[in-house]
This record gives structure tokens, sequence and C-alpha cells, in this order.
């Protein structure tokens, strides 16, 4: 059988050519060249049109107050977090890309949704072409009985899959990862660019035609992108996150991108041996495990519209590296240096010849400027050795490189979420104007010199 021919064309300047070049020829950029079918003989796309194609006949615009619009029902997935974060369940005939590293927690989310859409009497496909079919098995029999009714099928080879899918016409399907499947028409080995826009937009056509709603699994690089995937995010509905550490319990999932629903919702789970529990109550089980010893202190974040009570903790130890440490989990390192920068310029306490060590329980990831103050008390009173005082508080609040303290978004939920746990001292932009005071109310009058503990 005759391979429809392909061509390469630039993504940076659009040019193509028959072969590969490892620098374009157009823009003279290295490795922008992407594999792409031709398209067929006679085919007038954009380009075609304007050389002298035959005339389209006009269409005609309707005012919006005229579109019909209709309300398909969405699937629920019988994962309360996941259907949040969807904006209320799976939309039929959308794309949605889950990304996150490998071991997240990604297969086992895709087969206990499946198995909950199954045993509601929908039909589902569960594509696998990373594990056997048996693997899969191993995995949905620790799910329980539900998982096991979704049927598999392992396959790389995307004609195949389409094919099954058109014959099986799911009403769910899943894709388990999109970088695996291979696409016959191009050369490129499975997960390049090339291959992945090829295998989403074919499969995005197959789905709009069945009304399926397609789960398409996408791995992540460690540098937290999605590589490959990333290519996808205009060409899908909705793009989810999920992330946390493979050796914690906790798991987020966050929406990127939703055509159909907010961005800012976020659903929080824990791995457990029978897979993933939805985590309802993650306020008070952070606020439970905080240690209230020197070096923790509580947030009051919030997670997209949720606010979330997690403990921000640090260690501050003498060091004999220089530079020393500074080492984050959970945070971005930039923002702490930021914040350790502010703390000895303007507040007095100085970590300079000091490991730093700063660690967001339950590895959950704060990626919101609100936890500034946090990272700054939690330093200080390891480097002082002293607990916050006299109650345990909460606390939030962006940090200005003048040293004083700036408002952030949705305050009084913030304090309410922390009263409601019994946090009833709250330090925040209205209560403290400068870092300088924040460390004064939470550590005491002293103003010795800090010494790293
Ligand atoms: P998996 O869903 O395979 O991750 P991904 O598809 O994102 O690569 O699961 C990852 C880990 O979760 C794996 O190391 C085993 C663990 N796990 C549990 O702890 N409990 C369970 O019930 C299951 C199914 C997996
Ligand atoms: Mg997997």
């Amino acid at each position: 059988m005759a391979r429809p021919a392909t061509i390469f064309s630039c993504s940076a300047c659009g040019a193509q050519s028959p072969k590969w070049h490892g620098r374009c020829p157009g823009c003279g950029e290295w490795n922008t060249l992407v594999e792409e079918r031709a398209p067929a003989p006679g085919a007038g796309g954009a380009r075609g049109g304007r050389s002298g194609g035959p005339a389209a006949a006009a269409a005609r615009a309707i005012p919006l107050r005229d579109v019909r619009v209709e309300r398909t029902p969405r699937l629920h997935t019988g994962i309360g977090e996941l259907d949040r974060v969807l904006g209320g369940g799976l939309v039929p005939g959308s794309l949605v890309l889950l990304g996150g590293s490998p071991g997240i927690g990604k297969s086992t989310l895709t087969n206990m949704a499946l198995g909950h859409l199954a045993a509601a009497g929908r039909r589902t496909l569960y594509v696998s072409g990373e594990e056997s079919a048996a693997q899969i098995r191993l995995r949905a029999e620790r799910l329980g009985a539900q998982a096991l009714e979704v049927p598999v099928l392992a396959e790389t080879d995307l004609d195949a899959v389409l094919a099954t899918m058109r014959a099986e016409a799911p009403e769910a399907c899943v894709i388990d990862s999109v970088q695996t499947l291979h696409s016959a028409a191009l050369d490129s080995a499975p997960g390049t660019v090339g291959q992945v826009r090829e295998v989403a937009t074919r499969i995005a056509d197959v789905a709009k035609r069945s009304g399926t709603a397609v789960l398409l699994v996408g791995h992540v690089t460690k540098e937290g992108s999605l590589a490959g995937p990333r290519v996808l995010e205009h060409l899908v509905d909705c793009v989810l996150q999920f992330e946390g550490e493979r050796e914690r319990t906790y798991r987020t999932l966050r929406a990127l991108k939703n055509r159909f629903g907010s961005t800012n919702d976020v659903g929080v789970f824990e791995m457990a041996a029978n897979g993933l529990a939805e985590v309802l109550d993650a306020s008070a089980r952070f606020v439970g495990e905080a240690t209230k010893a020197p070096g923790s202190v509580v947030l009051a974040a919030m997670e997209g519209s949720r606010p979330l009570l997690v403990e921000v903790q640090a260690l501050v130890s003498p060091s004999e590296l220089v530079p020393p440490r500074r080492v984050c989990t959970g945070l971005d390192r930039n923002r702490l240096a930021l914040v350790l920068a502010v703390l000895g310029r303007h507040a007095g306490v100085g970590v300079g010849a000091a490991d730093v060590f700063v660690n967001v329980v339950g590895g959950v990831r704060i990626d919101e400027p609100g936890a500034d103050v946090a990272v700054a008390l939690a330093v200080a009173s390891a480097a002082r050795g002293v607990a916050t005082s006299p109650a345990p508080l909460a606390c939030f609040g962006e940090i200005g490189l003048t040293g004083e303290l700036r408002s952030v978004a949705h305050p009084e939920r913030r304090s309410a979420e922390a009263e409601k746990f019994g946090l009833r001292q709250v330090l925040s932009p209205a209560t403290a104007p400068t870092l300088r005071a924040a460390v004064k109310a939470a550590l005491g009058d002293r103003d010795r010199p800090v010494r790293a503990a």
C-alpha cells in the first residue's frame, strides 16, 4: 500500500521542504522542522484558495443571540474532584489532555473514571500503548470490580486504534498515552512533535464525529512542561495537570485550560492501596499534622477558588558551603531567593551563611505570591529557634522588594478557612504592613542578632 507523502514544515517560519534538515532553509533556525502529512493533491486550504481555486460561496454570519446552543448532558466520572475540575464532568465529543510525570497516577485516575462510567452503563474504551492488557488488569484489580468492567485495547498503531474507536463508538475513551501511539503515515518515531500532533488530530476527528469524550494521557518532562503534548494545548478543549510527588501521598489536579469551565478549581487526591481517594478535608489534615515546632508555619493558600491551609516548614543550619544551599520543595526557587533577600535586608533576619531548606508539607505545590510571608516566617522561626506564638497562627501575603506586605486575592476566604480550623490569629497585609512587623508579631519582640540555630 502506498504511503501518503509527507513534508517537513518549520514550526518557526512555516517554510516547507520535502526533506528533513537540521536547520530550516527558510529562517535558519535549528531543529524546527516537523514532519507532517502532505495535503492531498488538489485540496484547497487557506493557501490553496488564494492561488486561484474556484471561489467558495459566501457563508452567512448570524448574531450570537440566534445561535442555537444544545446543552448536552455531561458524563459524570463518579470522581467528584475530577468532575469539579472539568467543570461538571466530561463533555461528549471533547478532548481532554491529562498531563503529569510518570508514576503520579494518571493511569489509575483514568481507569477509575472509566470504571465508574462503565458501571453506570456507559460504553467505555481504555487504549494503552504503554502497558500490556495483563498489566492493566493487575492495576484494575486493586481498583475494584468496576474498573475490571472496562474494555481494554493494548495497541500502539493509530489506525488500529481509530478503527476500534469507530467500531465500538465508546462514549468515553482513554488514550494512555498520546506519546506511545504511532501513525504509519509519518516516518518519525512515536512521541515526536509530528507524531503527537498527527495522533491527536486524527483522534479528535473521530471523537467529534462519534461524540466520544476522549481523555488523552500525556507525560511531562522533568522540567514540568508538557513537552511533546505541549503542542496539543491549542488543539484540545481542556488541559489538566496532575501534580505531586511520587513518594508522597497527596496529588493535586488542576485545569490549565478549560473551554467548558473555569481554570480555578483544584482537586486534591491521596494515593491509597486501592487507588486514588478524594481528599475533601485537606485543610483539616494539613493543620492537624502541622508540628507547631520552630520552623513550622501554616499558610492560608488559595488553590484556585478554594482556600487550603498547608504547613510550610523551614530548616536553617550553619553551612561550610560557599554559596550555602537553598533547597525548596513545592515552591519556586527564585521566589525563595527573593524572600531570603528581603528577610535579611528589611526584617533583620540574615541567613547568608546558613543552608536553608523549605518544604511545603504533603507534596503540595504552591504557585502563588501569597506564600511569601509563610516562607519568610518559617525561615525566621527556624533561624531564631522559636515557634510562632502565642497560639499557632495562619498567614498569607506577598512580600515586596522594599519589605512591605502586599495584598493578595481573597483575603476574607483565607481568613475564614483559618478560623474554621481554629487558627484565630491570622497574619496578613491587613494586620502587618511590613515583613518586619509580621516577624515581630509572629515571633515576639526579641530583636537580638540572629544566628543560624
Ligand atoms: P499509575 O497510575 O500507573 O501512574 P502513571 O500512569 O501516572 O504513570 O500509578 C502510579 C503509582 O501509584 C504506582 O507506583 C503504584 C501506585 N499505586 C498505588 O499506590 N495504589 C494503587 O491502588 C494503584 C493502582 C497504584
Ligand atoms: Mg500510566
